[in-house]
């Protein structure tokens, strides 16, 4: 299944900041999800990157002028915002809010946005002390209230030398929101999913933890997507390296009991819980309060049980597990979705080329309560993510 940005119209505004060079790698990676992208840039934007450069990566004319006698569309402005999905303004310039604020439309851009429906998601870069000012300040809240995602800026280096709030957010996070606000009348707007992720470590000592492979690829791939399909996502997840995904709320813990607590916690009122985590299965009873010096051959470590989160998770939620197996798949899951009472269970073929930990891709089974299964092909975790919340949209 395509993600949410695939064959959607998007406005994308460019205007006079440094942060211009940037927008192209956006741009690029919209195209690349599958969008339609119409670039329009101001005289500045122009000044920093040609229109050529745009138009290389998006293979759409740009649009620079509001009355361009060359212009295949015949009032490109109205034309463009008639269609547009989506207007994003990225880098968005402290002149630029200012007359976006004060509803000016002396330029292509500000005329479509004057002249569009569509959801508009702006990106402030400017120098700190400018996004400081009150009079950015008061513009960036009319826009808010005018319904205006705001996104950034961030906090950094700015091209003046200065350190301050002023960089335009980088490209994930700028495309995560774009998706956000894209989805967010999905299938699934109106539903609260819980999302579980990655390993969790069990201490064994102040430096020394047990842990698995997971590296909570599976896990925000659900969250994300759930997110894109307008669901509100809460993600409890257990430490990995990915960055946290954008408009989710995440929820960090570290050993299978704050698991567990976080869990609770964040399902009373959910919808559904999905627990793509790997949670360990055995914890130090007694971890050592001091580091354990090497002084001994050997060392045992007393293990005892955690407790089995989804088991225990109990109320009016639909409930997926995972099952990472490397033997039995379908035997080993069937026993699963009965002790643990769930809707449905991801079987996750381990031993598979291509499959289960720390890969972009994943080769599962979906088994349910009544026994139908549903043998995936080998395909991205992103995909998988679609078709299990697929399962769970008709459940709910
Ligand atoms: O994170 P990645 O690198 O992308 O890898 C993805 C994955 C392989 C981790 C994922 O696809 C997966 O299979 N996750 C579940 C792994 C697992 O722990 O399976 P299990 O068979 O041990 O547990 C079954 C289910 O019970 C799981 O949903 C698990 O989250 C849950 N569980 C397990 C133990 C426990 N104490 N409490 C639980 O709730």
């Amino acid at each position: 299944m395509p993600g949410v940005l695939h064959g959607k119209n998007i406005v994308l505004g460019v205007t006079g900041s440094i942060a211009c060079y940037k927008a192209l790698d956006l741009a690029s990676k919209l195209v690349q999800a599958g969008a339609l992208v119409n670039t329009i840039m101001s005289y500045g934007a122009t000044r920093f990157v040609t229109p050529l450069a745009f138009r290389s990566i998006t293979h759409r004319p740009v649009v620079t002028e509001t009355f361009d006698p060359d212009s295949e569309l015949s009032v490109e402005h109205v034309a463009l915002a008639e269609s547009a999905d989506i207007v994003v303004v990225a880098p968005a310039t402290a002149h630029f809010i200012a007359k976006m604020a004060a509803g000016l439309a002396d330029d292509p851009l500000t005329t479509t946005i004057l002249a569009t429906r569509a959801p508009m998601m702006v990106a402030p870069a400017m120098d700190a002390h400018m996004y400081d000012n009150p009079a950015t300040q008061e513009n960036l809240s009319k826009l808010k209230d005018r319904g205006v995602l705001i996104v950034g800026p961030a906090i950094g280096r700015l091209a003046s030398g200065l350190v301050g709030m002023g960089r335009l957010v980088e490209t994930p996070e700028l495309v995560g929101n774009i998706s956000a606000l894209l989805g967010r009348k999905g299938d699934l707007a109106g539903y609260t999913v819980v999302v579980s992720a990655g390993g969790t470590q069990e201490p064994v000592d102040p430096v020394r933890v047990i842990t698995n492979r997971s590296s909570g690829k599976m896990g925000y791939a659900v969250a994300e997507v759930a997110r894109d399909r307008g669901a509100r996502v809460v993600l409890v997840t257990a430490p990995t390296s990915l960055a946290d995904p954008v408009a989710v709320e995440v929820v960090k813990v570290g050993t299978a009991l704050e698991m567990r607590d976080a869990v609770k916690d964040s399902v009373a009122g959910a919808d559904a819980l999905i627990m793509a985590a790997a949670v360990a299965d055995y914890m130090p009873v007694s971890p050592a309060s001091q580091k354990v010096k090497k002084d001994s051959d050997t060392w045992s470590i007393g293990l005892g049980k955690t407790p089995d989160i989804l088991e225990e998770s109990r109320g009016r939620f639909i409930k997926v597990g995972f099952a990472a197996e490397s033997e039995d798949l379908l035997e080993n899951a069937r026993g699963k979705v009965l002790r643990k009472s769930l809707d449905l269970i991801v079987a996750n073929d381990i031993t598979a080329e291509g499959s289960g930990f720390g890969t972009d891709t994943n080769k599962v089974v979906l088994v349910d309560r009544d026994g139908g299964v549903e043998d995936l092909p080998l395909m991205s975790k992103h995909e998988v993510a679609h078709r299990i919340l697929d399962r769970v949209r008709q459940l709910l």
